[in-house]
């Protein structure tokens, strides 16, 4: 019991990771007319990737505002100020090359965004949208609010130097990290990719805004992107309280078509719906169909609502479940803990919620947890949860934000490997959760910070 024990403080102790790790454009591909990937992958201004040595999220993120609780100012820089200039200075990181009228994809990772949504309240269904402007003439001043919402489609709007290419929601519908949450399960049987050798993708499946670049740029000139995701905090009639932003600007360089990668043999035709879209093999190697295929159509805002709440009982049993399952512990005894462990979860994550906004430990946590004792063995075998989970009620500290879905999980024989290197962020140990020395059916569990 001690395992279940030490496994149940590992999972509720490893809350709030991933409400802190937030994402940027990690990649940018140019698109075949049949929507795969084609070409050398190219990067955002000033580039550094995740596996640099002593890496965090702030040496790419750029977060407007910076502090949570103010609002947007007229004169906050569009890109983070390594980004402010077309800062390619490491020749293995370059410039994508596109041609125009070309489809391009910018790719980021989720983060937990699309798979934990609940992860803080009050976010917009499918983790908000993200707007791309292009210009050829970018201004190392260039403000959020000076373009964004002010630059239209048909680039009349604001100082008229740009215009938004596309807006799309954050979440593409496909995209995942691997974590064993429900949502990334249900995600990696739906759209399941295998790693390319030394892919730092690894397993993940990136999202994508898939872009469509304009028909009148200048061969051999770079044209600028700037990709803007909306994830601000709304009331329920989704009227933002709290703006919460994020940008990424790069550059692409916009070739004679003979001279883009391996794409010599792709002629912009400017139909690209006379060639059937590839027929996937891999997921996260071409475009996303849907969205690939109205590109071609009038652009169009999607709208911006206000999230409903989540079901996130089940996803906790699961997980709590899976971890110990992973550990060892047999089946029903994981399940009836993954079970039991849900008020205490519920009570910590509304404890953590009044505190800081943090995050439940599903996904990414559980999976750091099943994996934090290198001696675990593997999971070997399956357990169903019951829905005998309470919903998140009033005397459990919490504000009726969440409901109970009764469904019952399984928990698969193997535990996906762990997320690449800081793809989740940190895991931020902030909050312990203190179980009683007895095993079981304790009502006066303490909660320590
Ligand atoms: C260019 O990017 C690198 C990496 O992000 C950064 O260290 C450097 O300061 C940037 N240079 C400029 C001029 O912004
Ligand atoms: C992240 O990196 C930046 C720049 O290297 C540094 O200033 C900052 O202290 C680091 N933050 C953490 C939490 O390590
Ligand atoms: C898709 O287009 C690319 C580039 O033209 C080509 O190399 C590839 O073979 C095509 N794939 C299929 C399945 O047609
Ligand atoms: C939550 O569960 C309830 C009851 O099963 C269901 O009606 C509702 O659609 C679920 N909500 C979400 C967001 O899945």
């Amino acid at each position: 019991m001690q395992d279940i024990k030490t496994s149940l403080v590992l999972v509720t102790t490893l809350l709030a990771s991933l409400a802190h790790a937030h994402s940027w454009v990690e990649a940018l591909s140019l698109l075949s007319p049949n929507g795969s990937f084609t070409g050398n992958t190219g990067y955002p201004r000033g580039m550094i990737l995740r596996t640099t040595p002593g890496f965090n999220d702030t040496n790419m993120q750029w977060q407007l505002p910076a502090n949570a609780g103010s609002q947007l100012l007229d004169n906050m820089p569009m890109c983070r100020p390594s980004q402010q200039t077309s800062n390619y200075t490491d020749s293995s990181l370059p410039k994508l090359e596109a041609y125009q009228g070309a489809n391009i994809a910018l790719r980021y990772q989720e983060n937990g965004h699309v798979t934990t949504p609940w992860s803080k309240p009050g976010k917009p269904e499918h983790s908000g949208v993200v707007y791309v402007y292009g210009t050829s003439q970018p201004k190392e001043d260039d403000t959020l609010l000076g373009i964004h919402g002010q630059w239209t489609l048909d680039g009349k709007g604001g100082d008229g130097r740009g215009r938004l290419l596309t807006s799309q929601y954050f979440d593409d519908g496909q995209c995942y990290q691997i974590n064993i949450g429900y949502i990334s399960a249900d995600r990696q049987a739906q759209f399941h990719r295998v790693a390319e050798a030394g892919s730092f993708q690894g397993a993940n499946l990136w999202c994508q805004t898939d872009v469509p670049l304009p028909n009148d740029l200048d061969v051999g000139k770079d044209y600028t992107l700037y990709w803007v995701w909306d994830w601000s905090t709304m009331d329920g009639s989704g009227t933002v309280t709290l703006p919460e932003l994020y940008t990424t600007c790069m550059d692409v360089t916009i070739a004679d078509t003979k001279q883009v990668g391996d794409t010599g043999a792709v002629v912009p035709d400017g139909d690209s719906k006379s060639v059937p879209f590839v027929s996937i093999t891999n997921y996260g190697e071409a475009a996303i169909q849907s969205v690939f295929e109205s590109l071609s159509a009038a652009p169009t805002v999607p709208k911006v609502t206000a999230t409903v709440p989540v079901n996130i009982t089940a996803s906790i049993s699961y997980s709590v479940a899976a971890a110990l399952l992973a550990k060892g512990v047999s089946s029903p005894a994981a399940a009836a803990q993954g079970a039991s462990a849900v008020p205490l979860v519920l009570a910590t994550l509304a404890l953590s919620t009044h505190a800081t906004a943090g995050a439940i430990p599903a996904a990414g946590a559980a999976t750091a947890a099943a994996t934090a004792d290198s001696g675990a063995p593997a999971a070997t075998s399956a357990a169903s949860v019951p829905p005998t989970n309470p919903p998140r009620s009033a005397d459990l500290g919490g504000g009726g934000e969440c409901s109970v879905q009764t469904v019952t999980v399984t928990v698969t024989s193997t535990i996906p490997s762990q997320p690449q290197a800081h793809s989740t962020g940190s895991l931020a140990r902030r909050r312990i959760l203190a179980l009683d020395d007895d095993d079981d059916d304790d009502d006066d569990d303490v909660f320590d910070s």
